[in-house]
């Protein structure tokens, strides 16, 4: 678990160590020899379309694993864990929004959201009165909790997906370039909503996006190409 301390330096919440990654034998997709990210940090990943940030991210939440190097998450070694032990980490410590949201499309929006704190093993009693508080809070009405995600808009299904991430309190949070499909002034305040939550929750938050716009009120920019020695020609 992270602890916060005012008096100590953040601790380091992410290490990679020597990563490699390819999808077939042949080129590799990202070579990151060192990269650290610290506790409570908001970081704005970015890289052009085909970088690799999604790849990245699913390394990072262990649902792909490298070719080789290692991959620390909260003082665990993901890369030494099995298929299923990355997916019980996974659902315990780190909240995602997919790029395409990943909704269960023929549950409904609580449902999404019950199975997410189900799978998080949340002791909580109050799962429904979260829930509708993040709806609230995300300026959802409630009477969409029981919509079918397939009935929602492509603006709904991205905050059930926000709420879905945050349900179980994650120490991570992942978000991969979830406003492409949002106008300009739905997207900025997207972003103040998801910058505000994941600070009041304290999650360190990985945010991936190719437009720069969005990264002024991040804590940190990092651009993937930068980091990644496969593309370093493209640098
Ligand atoms: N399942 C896959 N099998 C083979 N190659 C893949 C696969 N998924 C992605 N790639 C390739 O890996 C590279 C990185 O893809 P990735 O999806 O990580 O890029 P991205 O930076 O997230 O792009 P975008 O901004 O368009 O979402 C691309 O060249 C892509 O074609
Ligand atoms: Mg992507």
């Amino acid at each position: 678990m992270v602890q916060s301390n005012a008096m100590t330096q953040p601790e380091t919440v992410l290490e990679l160590e020597d990563v490699c990654f390819s999808y077939t034998n042949c080129q590799p997709v990202l070579s990151i020899p060192d990269w650290q990210v610290r506790a409570g940090q908001q970081l704005f990943l970015h890289g052009p379309s085909g970088c690799g940030k999604t790849t990245l991210l699913n390394l990072l939440t262990g649902m792909l694993t490298p070719s080789h190097g290692s991959i620390r998450l909260l003082n665990e070694t993901l890369t030494s864990l099995s298929g299923s032990q990355r997916d019980r980490f996974r659902a315990h410590h780190i909240g995602v929004v997919f790029q395409q949201f990943n909704l269960i499309s023929y549950l409904s929006v609580a449902d999404n959201i019950r199975l997410a704190a189900h799978f998080g093993k949340r002791r909580s009693k109050n799962i429904d009165q979260d829930t509708a508080s993040l709806l609230e809070q995300l300026q959802m009405p409630t009477r969409l909790l029981k919509q079918r995600a397939d009935n929602l808009s492509v603006g709904q299904q991205q905050r059930v997906a926000i709420a879905r991430a945050l349900i179980n309190h994650p120490e991570i949070l992942v978000v991969d370039e979830p406003t492409s499909a949002l106008d300009e002034a739905a997207g900025e305040a997207f972003m103040k909503l998801l910058l505000s939550l994941s600070r009041a929750n304290n999650s360190t938050l990985l945010f991936v996006s190719h437009d720069h716009r969005l990264a002024a009120d991040f804590d940190e920019m990092v651009s993937l190409p930068e980091l990644n020695r496969a593309n370093s020609h493209a640098v």
